[in-house]
Parts: structure tokens; C-alpha cells; sequence
């Protein structure tokens, strides 16, 4: 026998030592690899076509990023709750802007992304300062909604467009307009154009009835 354990795995080699005059013969065929084996290995294969296609072209949800698409949609569903999905329009931005519960959601989207830019409260850090009446790139209330989808001056102020929820562009839009006016701790100097105040509340708006400083304070700036 050898010990080497090269050879002893070499197929169809006869032992050198014939001393015992017995063929040492090893062949892999006389191994062969067990039936159940080779069929397991076929119907793994044959079940992978059929599951790609279920997994990636099936109903929504099946797939790990359709799953959490779904589960975006349903917590986006209960934290809008009764508002639905918004259009992202000027009409929206000027109805909450006098909607001080909905402005609170506004808030928390601006404190999360917009800050590092904007300062705490706006007061402008590398952006502009959104409190005073001068603006670089708002004419209208309904610009604030469009440099905050398109972005502006080639990125510095990015396109948030597909990285909030519509809802949530509407929000922060309305909450930037409801900045204007407000007295921030560090404030940089005013850039841009003054521009003509933001329009009156919407006549027979149901939110008329909870008006709260909020509000006080976006009539104190246009006035
Ligand atoms: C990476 C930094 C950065 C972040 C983050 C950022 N901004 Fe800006 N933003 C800017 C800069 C810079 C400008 C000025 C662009 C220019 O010079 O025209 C700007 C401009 C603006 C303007 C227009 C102001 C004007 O005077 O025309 C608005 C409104 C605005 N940002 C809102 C937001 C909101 C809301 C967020 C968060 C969702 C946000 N920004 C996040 C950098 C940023």
C-alpha cells in the first residue's frame, strides 16, 4: 500500500508494491456520484428558471425590494393617514401652510434633511437663509416646490425628487414658506431678491378654525 496520499487518489493505478501481487486499482467510475444525488442537482436547476421569474416578475411584494416598497407605502399610508397622496402643486403648498398640524410634519422632514444645509431654523448655513423676505430662486410660493424636486445652482441645493415622498416635498415646502418671518438664532445675511408675500389662506378651508401662531406668524411677515 502507499501511503502517499497523491497516489492512492490517482485513478486506474496499479500499486507499486506487488508484493501481495493484488491490483490496486482505484477508478472514480466504480464511485459514482449517488442517483438521488444527480437528481436533487437536476431539479435544483430545473426550479430555478421558474422561481426567478415568479420571484422578480410576479404580483408586488414577492421580491426583498418589493417587500419593502409595500411596507414603505403602508407606514407612508398611516403616517398621511386621511390625506392621501398628494399632488405636488402650489395649491397643496399654500393649503397647509395654514394647516399648523400638518406644518409640525414639515418640520420634522425639514430637521432631518434639511439642516446640515439650512441651519437649525433656517437661518441659512451653506443655503440660504429661507427666514427673511429675499430669495434667490422663489418668486412664487409654487418655486419653493420646484427647487426642492429640481434642486438648483447645479446641485449645491439638491433635487430631493425621488428621495422624499411627494407628501413629504409638499410638507417641507409649506413649512419653509412658513419660516419666512421667523427670527432665527444665527441668521445670514439676505441673498437674492425680496419677493411679494406668500398668498392669503384658501377661502372655506376647514382648517381655517385651528389657526395658531404659526399662522400669526406668517401674517405678521406679510403685512
Ligand atoms: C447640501 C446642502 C443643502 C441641503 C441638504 C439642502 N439645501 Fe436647500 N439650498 C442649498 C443651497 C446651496 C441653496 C442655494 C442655491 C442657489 O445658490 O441658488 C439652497 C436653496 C434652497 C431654497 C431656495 C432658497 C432661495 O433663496 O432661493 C429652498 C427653498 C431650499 N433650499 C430648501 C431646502 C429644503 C426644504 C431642504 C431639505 C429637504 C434643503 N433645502 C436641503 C443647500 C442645501
Amino acid at each position: 500500500m502507499n501511503d502517499s496520499k497523491d497516489e492512492r487518489f490517482t485513478p486506474s493505478v496499479q500499486s507499486d508494491n506487488a508484493a501481495d501481487g493484488q491490483e490496486n486499482t482505484l477508478q472514480f467510475e466504480e464511485n459514482p456520484i449517488p442517483r438521488w444525488w444527480k437528481w436533487c442537482f437536476i431539479a435544483t436547476i430545473a426550479f430555478a428558471p421558474p422561481y426567478l421569474f415568479w420571484h422578480h416578475c410576479g404580483v408586488e411584494g414577492r421580491s426583498m425590494v418589493g417587500r419593502y416598497e409595500v411596507a414603505l407605502a403602508a407606514n407612508l399610508q398611516l403616517q398621511f393617514g386621511e390625506m392621501g397622496e398628494l399632488t405636488a402643486d402650489r395649491e397643496n403648498v399654500v393649503k397647509y401652510l395654514y394647516e399648523p398640524s400638518w406644518l409640525k410634519v414639515g418640520k420634522a422632514v425639514f430637521k432631518a434633511n434639511c439642516v446640515s444645509c439650512h441651519g437649525k431654523d433656517g437661518g441659512g448655513l451653506v443655503g440660504p437663509n429661507l427666514c427673511d423676505d429675499s430669495y434667490k430662486n422663489v418668486k412664487d410660493i409654487g418655486d419653493i416646490l420646484k427647487v426642492l424636486q429640481k434642486g438648483a445652482n447645479a446641485g449645491a441645493m439638491p433635487a430631493w425628487e425621488g428621495r422624499l415622498s411627494v407628501n413629504e416635498i409638499v410638507l417641507v415646502s409649506s413649512y419653509v414658506a412658513s419660516m419666512r418671518g421667523s427670527q432665527p438664532a444665527i441668521a445670514k445675511p439676505a441673498q437674492g431678491r425680496e419677493i411679494d408675500p406668500w398668498p392669503a389662506a384658501p377661502i372655506a378651508d376647514e382648517a381655517e378654525s385651528e389657526q395658531s401662531e404659526d399662522q400669526e406668524m406668517i401674517e405678521g411677515s406679510s403685512s
